[in-house]
Formats: C-alpha cells, structure tokens, sequence
C-alpha cells in the first residue's frame, strides 16, 4: 500500500462558465467529448473537500454541504473513489466533506467545482502526487466540465483522438488578469426547475435524438477558434455574438432532442431577448449571454457598461439576484 496521509488533504476548486459547449460524448466510459470547449473560471464561489483514507472505517462516508450524501450523489463520489484508490493502490474506505460557498441546488455548476476538488484532495490523501494536467484528465472522469476547474482564467479542454483518453485534458489559454475589464453578471432567477435528468444522461439523448447535433458538431470547432481569438484580442465586438450563437445551438439541440430538454424558465428567455435588444438598439454588442443546462443566465460584459447592464436586467420580473463576477483563479491545495 501507497504512502497516504493518514491526516487526509484538503482541496479547493471553482465552477467555470462554458463559452464553447460541452454537450455530448464519443465514449461514456472514459468521458471523451466529440467536442472540444473553452470556459472561464469564476472567481469568489468555491468547492471546498476534505479526503481522509480511514483504516478504522468499513465504507465510505460522504458528508456534502453538512448533510450525509445518499444514493446516486454518494454513488458517483464512491466510483470516483474507486478509481483513485485503485491507481493509488490504497485499498481503504474514506472520509469525505465537501461544501459549496454557493448554494448547490442555485443551478450554478457545482458538478465542476466539486469533481475538481474532490480529484485534487482524494490523490493527494492517496500519496499521489498529479501534475495539474493529469489532474484535469482525472476530474474528467467525475464530470466532464470539472476538468476546466482545475485551471484559472480562460481554459480550453481539448477533446483529443486518442481512444485511451491520454490526450483529452484541459490547459489554461489566458490566465485571470488576461481581460481585467470582462465581467460575467450571474442572473439567479426564481423557480428555477431542480435538474431531473443528468448531463451525463440528457447530452446523450441529445446525440441519440437530436436532428441539429450533426450540424452543430461542424460549426463548433470554426466558433471555438473565433472565441478564443477574440479573447485573445480583447475584442467584445467579435466575442459577444459568437458566444450567443454558441449558447443558441446548445439550446436548439436540447430543445429538439426527444424527449425535449428545457432548462430555462419565462424569466430566462426574457433576459436574453432583453440583452439583443439591447445590442440592437446601441449598434454594438453591448453584452452577450449564455446559459449551461440550468436556468439561470450569465451576461458577460465590460466594467465600464456593468452598471447599466445590470441595472436593466436585474429589473426584469423573476431576477432574485445578481452577482458580478470576474476571472477567478483555479484549484489550489488548502493546508489544514
Ligand atoms: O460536466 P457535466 O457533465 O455536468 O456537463 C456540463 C455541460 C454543460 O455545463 C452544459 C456545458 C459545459 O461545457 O460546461
């Protein structure tokens, strides 16, 4: 058996916003993308998760938010388990806490947040020392979009060729201060639907039964590379547009996938026909939206129209919050 920390590892990690979607797999087992996606990690909200390996313990415990996780919440933290115990050869039940500084069922992406830190704290309580790439190839494997939360700033997970997965990992573009100006406004809406279908279940049937998902795969490489030159370039003008027309064919394959999959609510349709007619009325791109598979809608926008973007939004009937968040840094180890 491996050399673990008998005192356990505790690890921190931030949700991200995709910008270039990930929605569908090419193999389910290994959590390999038909596409690449490039997001931004969010500063401020965290996941933060304490791993202790227990020789005095007979199954796993699994306390998240400071309630003991049942069923397939548990399950899924068990399986991600079994794989570092098995690479790690330490054959020993775990301790697990893991609690958000957001709230879990607001719909921000906490699946991200909380795979990437739950990755970084059980292999380093395993004795296994990860690069930050073998790291995100890990936390793949808990849910596809925590392997962007491993990096800070503007990262691309690269969807790779290799049937083994040994090339699908993701890498930072851009770090935190790249854009300084760029702020994400987080609309919360209200009443917003608790998931009933899993990402990792619902992209599937999207692949299975959705007539736009083939047209969709051609075009998402030509935005992926038009997103990130534009943040490259800190340019809005290019990077708004293409960011809406990327978050309107995610939305166009849930909503033709049969059974149909509806994230958004009345309010959330609202705020992004307000952001385009807001684009439409100054000329320019202003602001521009995009939302993953929950209702609530993040804008993006510069510093300097924060204010009055927000000011117009946040008014629109069923916005219960606003947060405004720029770039954050990616996970970190915490010493206890
Ligand atoms: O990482 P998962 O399995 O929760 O899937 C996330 C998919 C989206 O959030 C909708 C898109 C993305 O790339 O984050």
């Amino acid at each position: 058996m491996r050399a673990f920390s008998s005192r356990g590892a505790t690890y921190e990690a931030p949700p991200n916003i995709a910008l270039v979607k990930y929605w569908g797999v090419r193999d389910p087992e290994r959590a390999l993308p038909y596409n690449s996606s490039l997001s931004v990690t969010l500063e401020r909200l965290r996941s933060r998760t304490t791993v202790r390996f227990d020789p005095d313990r007979g199954t796993d415990r699994v306390v998240l938010n400071g309630a003991e996780a049942t069923g397939p919440p548990r399950e899924a933290v068990v399986r991600f388990l079994d794989r570092v115990r098995a690479a790690a050869s330490v054959p020993l039940a775990a301790d697990v806490r893991s609690s958000n500084n957001f709230p879990t069922a607001s719909g921000l992406a906490s699946s991200a947040s909380g795979f990437a830190a739950l990755a970084g704290a059980a292999t380093i309580a395993a004795g296994l020392e990860l690069s930050p790439r073998a790291l995100s190839r890990l936390a793949r494997l808990g849910s596809g979009s925590a392997s962007r939360s491993i990096f800070g700033g503007f990262v691309e997970w690269r969807a790779g060729t290799r049937a083994d997965g040994s090339d699908c990992y993701a890498r930072p573009l851009f770090g935190p201060d790249h854009w300084p100006e760029l702020v994400d406004l987080v609309l919360l809406v209200e009443g917003a639907p608790v998931k009933s279908v899993r990402s990792a279940e619902a992209m599937q049937r999207t692949v299975r039964t959705s007539p736009a998902y083939r047209r969709r795969l051609e075009e998402v490489t030509g935005r992926l590379r038009a997103v990130r030159a534009a943040i490259s370039a800190r340019d809005p003008d290019r990077l708004f547009p293409v960011v809406m027309d990327e978050c309107d064919s995610f939305r166009e394959v849930c909503e033709t996938t049969r059974p149909p999959l509806d994230y958004l609510t009345a309010t959330s349709r609202a705020i992004l026909a307000e952001v385009r007619s807001l684009n439409r009325a100054e000329g320019r791109a202003v602001a521009g939206y995009t939302h993953d598979a929950g209702a609530h809608v993040h804008v993006f926008t510069l510093a300097p129209d924060a204010r009055r973007v927000r000011g117009r939004l946040a008014r629109l009937p069923g916005v219960r919050r606003t947060l405004l968040l720029r770039p954050g840094p990616g996970a970190r180890t915490v010493d206890a």
